[in-house]
């Protein structure tokens, strides 16, 4: 789809339809392009929990207000991000050695870099998880649009009771739930709301 297009058509879907469910391969191709999300230093400090099976769908539902869309959702998706994404303990700090054709000090330099500037205190290690996890987030609706699959993003959910009841670890943010599948074309979707544009939002300096 043509990217501009791809931004019109992404919606909020609220319907979707039971019947119809998401391909293995697709949701593989849809993950594998999002994931080319940008993150801080590249080190994607997330993972995702795709929630397929109807127990733990419904797990999830009660967890988000009730809200049905996450039963009828062919699936969802839990977006995490990693606070201590930002240490050495992350692998892909050994594929940047790698592309930095093996000098040390290219890399120690920019984990200490990171570690001041993600790991200096618990505000900044959340700013950082939630920064970059969103952005593949982001990254997932229209990737999904793209594989002609529909999404809601949801942050109407308990946080702490999704944390617990999907063991996230305590490293772990939450960052927030997307609802995936097929519209179900017996509803009719309201028409986008009017946005913000260039004059009401930036200020040129
Ligand atoms: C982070 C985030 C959380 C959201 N949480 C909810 C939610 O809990 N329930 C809901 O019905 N819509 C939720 N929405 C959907 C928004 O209402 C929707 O994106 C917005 O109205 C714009 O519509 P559109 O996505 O169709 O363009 C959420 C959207 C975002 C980005």
């Amino acid at each position: 789809m043509d990217g501009k297009q791809l931004f019109y058509e992404r919606r909020s879907v609220g319907y979707f339809d039971k019947t119809k469910k998401i391909d293995r391969q697709t949701l593989k191709n849809i993950i594998n392009l999002a994931v080319l999300a940008p993150s801080a230093y590249n080190l994607q400090p997330w993972r995702i929990i795709v929630v397929e099976s109807e127990e733990e769908k419904t797990k999830l539902q009660k967890l988000s207000y009730n809200q049905a869309k996450v039963t009828e959702a062919s699936h969802d998706l839990i977006i995490i991000g990693n606070k201590l994404g930002w240490d050495n303990s992350n692998p892909v700090w050994d594929e940047m050695l790698e592309s930095v054709g093996g000098n040390e000090k290219i890399v120690e330099n920019s984990q200490k870099a990171a570690a001041s500037l993600y790991g200096c205190s618990e505000k900044y290690q959340i700013k950082f998880a939630e920064s970059n996890a969103s952005l593949l987030a982001m990254s997932i609706m229209l990737a999904a649009k793209e594989y002609g699959v529909d999404t809601h993003p949801i942050s109407g959910i308990d946080f702490e009771g999704i944390h617990r009841e999907f063991n996230l670890k305590k490293n772990e943010e939450l960052i927030m739930t997307i609802c995936m599948g097929y519209f179900d074309n017996s509803k009719s979707l309201r028409p986008p709301r009017p946005r913000l544009d260039f004059d009401k939002i930036a200020t040129i300096i």
